[in-house]
């Protein structure tokens, strides 16, 4: 049995700004989706590849894996146009997996930076027998929750959250593949529109009643969203050589 990866790279990305899709992006000259593919293949537990490109951009995606592999590995790469949700491009990538993969990683493009080692820790937390598995990071900033905001912007505070028991969690997440496919049958069931579908695998677990585990993310692994993100990400990638 085998592990496969399904890297999500089908976002608009419109909070960056840019003129092409956020995993098309450059950081160190090299686009966000080859950073991210390279670390899957570099973690050396993942055999393939699926890249879930964005819509009217699957040749210049296939452009970046010239020989059918992520380049400097033989990890075979396999291209699936996305969806309108997250979700829906997950789901696509899970379509197109072959039929000896028993365990799946589900990758954001949008992470760039997260590392091999991060690859690993998640394929081996799945196969010590955890059916579901995310990274996450302790939550460093107070957060409260609000009500309605007032017409100028302002919301009143109902409660402050004991930030202890919080993680904010990335990706890769990792699942045994009957799990990942069941949760989001039923996913699609109770939400087939763009604005409930869920921003993350383990939710989708969750919802089933399956326990999701979380395991040490990394800072690197941090998403890029906004412009200052990528700027960061500058920084860390330069940190690196
Ligand atoms: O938009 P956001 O940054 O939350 O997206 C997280 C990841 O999901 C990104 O890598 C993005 O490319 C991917 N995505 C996708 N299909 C969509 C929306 C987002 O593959 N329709």
């Amino acid at each position: 049995m085998t592990t496969a990866a399904i890297l999500v790279a089908a976002g608009s990305g419109t909070r960056l700004g840019h003129d092409r899709p956020k995993a098309l992006v450059a950081l160190g000259g090299v686009p966000l989706l080859l950073h991210a593919a390279r670390a899957l293949a570099g973690s050396g537990c993942v055999s393939r590849v699926v890249v879930v490109a964005p819509a009217g951009h699957t040749a210049a995606v296939a452009g970046h894996f010239p020989d059918g592999v992520v380049p400097g590995s033989a990890v075979g790469v396999v291209l699936v146009p996305g969806g309108a949700s997250r979700q829906a491009s997950v789901a696509a990538g899970l379509a197109a997996l072959d039929d000896d993969v028993d365990v799946v990683l589900v990758h954001d493009a949008a992470r760039a930076l997260a590392t091999p080692a991060l690859v690993r820790v998640v394929e081996t937390a799945v196969r010590a027998g955890h059916a579901a598995v995310v990274p996450g990071l302790p939550v460093t900033d107070t957060i409260k929750e609000v009500g309605p905001a007032d017409p100028a912007g302002a919301a009143p505070v109902r409660g402050t959250v004991d930030r202890t028991r919080l993680r904010a969690v990335q990706t890769p997440q990792g699942f045994v593949r009957a799990t990942l496919e069941a949760a989001h049958a039923a996913g699609a069931a109770r939400a087939s529109d763009e604005a409930r579908a869920a921003t993350d695998d383990a939710g989708l677990c969750e919802a089933l009643g399956v326990e999701v585990w979380v395991v040490p993310g990394e800072v690197d692994a941090r998403k890029v969203t906004e412009p200052t993100d990528l700027a960061l990400a500058e920084l860390l990638l330069a940190r690196r050589v």
